[in-house]
């Protein structure tokens, strides 16, 4: 199957809603999976092997503004305009190409990043997150969240998860066609949590999340455990969220992480996210952790880390992290 299946399966008739004449403006938080998804069973509709289970940042996303435009398509990212050469706005398009209903529809879309983008913080997650929910609202489709989460995973993975705020799931599904493999909120709520952006010196990625998780799969003799680990990890984070047991999210967390990095570095060739400066810190982490204070942390496709801890904590781990910025989640 491709996406454009599932594009017309879910909107059907209103593949051909006229765009409305005025500018929408739709906000996603970006996620950081505290279970992560790592690996597909379909590249194409970008299904996982694995169901995954994330935190949204608050107020730390991307706002899309979109509108009808009549020459070309444009994309301005926090006021630059993106060249038409580059990946990102060749994937971006690509996207949008699924939802025209004649090929003389051009987009203006406008994009507000308010965290560092390409740096392994779900940049592309908020994206194409928002632009679902503006093209949702720019041609009233007034689709169920379940369905709107599932056009943000054509685009990205890990974007089905931004449609929802809190603590939410992405359940894997098993259809060929993914209409079962969509992202939900959890009920719970937990105001104490706070998540700590420790960024260190912006560079490159080395390698794309899309490629490192295709190559782990292919390559890492480790995989079939990452399988069983990811089922394991997922029933026991739900289970410390709904009892707010922090040292088992934290640990669940942190543990699922590091096995992601351990897929990685197993692969052939070997990929690493880390840079010296992320095995300090976490080895900081640690130290801390044996002085008694209860602070975790996770790392996705990039070498920062993001800090896990309690509101009560933020003070003295602060003290050893100045540079940390914490986020409010709930
Ligand atoms: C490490 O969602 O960026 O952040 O589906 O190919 O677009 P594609 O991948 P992407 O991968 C995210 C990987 C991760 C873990 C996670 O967010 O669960």
């Amino acid at each position: 199957l491709k996406k454009s299946d599932v594009v017309h399966f879910i909107l059907g008739e209103r593949l051909h809603y006229p765009a409305s004449s005025s500018p929408v403006r739709a906000f996603a938080a970006t996620n950081i999976a505290l279970c992560k998804y790592w690996g597909k069973r379909d590249s194409e509709l970008n299904l996982p092997m694995t169901s995954s289970l994330s935190i949204s940042l608050g107020d730390k996303g991307a706002i899309t503004e979109l509108s009808i435009h009549n020459k070309e398509d444009k994309v301005i990212v926090n006021g630059k305009e993106i060249p038409h050469d580059s990946t990102f706005y060749k994937r971006l398009i690509a996207f949008l190409d699924l939802f025209r209903s004649s090929r003389t529809i051009y987009f203006n879309i406008v994009i507000q990043v308010n965290i560092p983008i390409a740096a392994g913080l779900a940049s592309s997650a908020c994206g194409f997150a928002s632009l679902v929910l503006a093209l949702n609202q720019l041609f009233h489709w007034e689709l169920s969240t379940k369905d709107l989460s599932i056009l943000a995973r054509l685009g990205s993975g890990s974007a089905c998860r931004s449609i929802k705020s809190g603590f939410v799931e992405w359940h894997k599904g098993i259809e060929t066609d993914g209409m079962d493999s969509y992202a939900a909120a959890l009920p719970e709520i937990w105001p104490e949590l706070y998540v700590g952006l420790l960024i260190f010196n912006k560079q490159e990625k080395n390698i794309s999340s899309r490629e490192a998780m295709q190559r782990t799969v292919n390559t890492s003799a480790l995989y079939p455990a990452w399988l069983e680990k990811a089922n394991q990890d997922l029933i026991a984070m739900k289970k410390a969220i709904q009892e707010k047991d922090f040292l088992q999210l934290g640990q669940i967390a942190e543990s699922n992480a590091l096995t992601m990095h351990a897929l990685m570095l197993s692969a052939w060739p070997p990929i690493s996210y880390f840079l010296p400066e992320t095995l300090i810190a976490m080895q900081k982490i640690w130290e801390l952790r044996k002085q008694g204070i209860p602070v975790y942390f996770t790392q996705d496709a990039g070498p920062h880390l993001k800090l896990l801890a309690l509101q009560k904590n933020k003070t003295e781990v602060q003290s050893h992290f100045p540079s940390v910025e914490w986020v409010r989640v709930f």
